[in-house]
């Protein structure tokens, strides 16, 4: 929680710094007039396609409003389009942000103290975050260069299993993640989910960046999956717009009811959430349901231009970094097919706040360590970089300041 506040305090600290650190998306395309456009156009589908009268239509979008809310229809169709993922809307809770869905579906998870989270690390830390307040500890599972070392998954489970311990879920950022930029090759996608499936544990799928992950993107897990073993999380904050803080997630699973039969997971979670925050804004939901609309239910096609901004700038700082880090400096870089971020290796230097601020106060340029993602020490000697903020120009310029600070650090 630390980690969050420290960026963005340093943020505001130093505004004229270049920043590698945003995991923020472009601005450049954001237009306030499409906001009420979207919101007309959901009404009119309210009006025309549903049928509601105005009067109805009205007192959807104001009044209080079904907890699991009231696009799931249309985020069914979007999901089916763009991901070939084919689930009931009955299935998708619409949730403020991805992030209450992360912790609607820890909660729900956590039954006792001997429930245990998994997580690929470097993990996310809203993920650690939500999973701190649902009291769910989390156990690191190695990334391994492709996304996950299932062989690292199996040796956790055992040892969580040999401290009676219950393990429910591994949590994992399939296509390009944060902070990694990694994808899972479609075979270890594939050996992923049979390991679920001999394990029995969920799979809990969070892919807010995979429309920024290639045209040539592989499937996600719930496209993949057969058996009900994936929890999809979803966000809209990188594909429409963050400040409208709607997320969903996909829990088409079977559990108990207490009762003696059987529910939806959605429905266990839409209990939790009308504890929590009682029903995502239906005004916000609005604007994202016309912005679906009005793209034929794909953000692919919402997002070309957006799309392209991030491929350009991820292609310059490739090179840039190819032009200042020659193999003698020892400082390496993945590559990722797309996405938000990049990670830098750094051997000889320990990548810590202290260096950060340094960056920050003298150079003008800052990034994020490494360190921050992980539950347990690690990444020490990395850094993160985001690609989404800059322009042709700052970037060059943060690059500038960047090697000048990796390779010829002052005290
Ligand atoms: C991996 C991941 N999951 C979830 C989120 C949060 O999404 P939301 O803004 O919809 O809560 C982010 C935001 O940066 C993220 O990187």
């Amino acid at each position: 929680m630390t980690s969050m506040n420290l960026l963005n305090e340093i943020s505001i600290r130093y505004p004229d710094a270049v920043s590698f650190a945003a995991g923020r998306p472009a601005e450049d395309f954001w237009d306030l007039d499409a906001v009420h456009r979207h919101l007309d156009r959901y009404v009119e589908h309210l009006r025309t396609e549903r049928g509601l009268s105005a009067a109805a239509a009205r007192r959807q979008i104001l009044q209080y409003g079904r907890t699991k809310g009231i696009i799931h229809d249309l985020i069914a169709t979007h999901l089916a389009v763009d991901e070939s993922i084919r689930v009931p809307a009955e299935s998708i809770v619409v949730t403020v942000g991805c992030q209450e869905a992360m912790f609607l579906v820890l909660r729900a998870l956590r039954r006792g103290p001997e429930d245990v989270l998994l997580a690929v690390s470097p993990t996310y830390v809203g993920l650690t975050g939500a999973a701190l307040l649902a009291d769910l500890p989390v156990h690191p599972v190695a990334d391994g260069p492709d996304g996950v070392d299932l062989a690292d998954l199996r040796r956790r489970l055992t040892a969580a299993r040999a401290e009676g311990l219950r393990p429910r879920a591994l949590y994992l950022v399939p296509d390009v993640a944060n902070p990694s930029g990694a994808s899972l090759p479609l075979e270890l996608r594939r050996d992923l989910l049979a390991l679920a499936a001999e394990e029995d544990i969920l799979i809990l799928e969070d892919n807010p960046y995979c429309v920024f992950a290639g045209e040539d993107r592989l499937p996600s897990l719930k496209a993949l999956d057969t058996a009900r073993r994936v929890v999809h999380l979803g966000s809209f904050a990188k594909t429409a717009l963050p400040g409208a803080r709607v997320g969903y997630v996909v829990a088409d699973q079977l559990v108990s009811d207490g009762a003696g039969g059987t529910r939806l997971l959605a429905d266990l979670l839409a209990m939790i959430k009308s504890m929590t925050t009682v029903n995502t804004s239906p005004i916000a939901q609005a604007v994202i349901g016309g912005a679906l609309l009005e793209h034929g239910h794909s953000l692919r096609a919402a997002n070309t231009a957006t799309a392209a901004l991030y491929r350009r700038n991820l292609a310059l700082l490739l090179d840039g970094l190819a032009r200042r880090f020659p193999p003698s400096t020892g400082i390496t870089w993945n590559t990722p097919r797309g996405g938000f971020f990049l990670v830098l290796t750094v051997p000889h230097l320990r990548i810590d706040d202290a260096l950060l601020e340094r960056s920050a106060s003298r150079h003008g340029v800052i990034w994020t360590p490494m360190s921050h993602f992980y539950p347990a020490p690690g990444g020490t000697h990395q850094l993160r970089l985001s690609v989404t903020q800059l322009t042709p120009a700052t970037l060059e310029r943060g690059l500038d300041a960047l090697a000048t600070l990796l390779t010829h650090p002052t005290p």
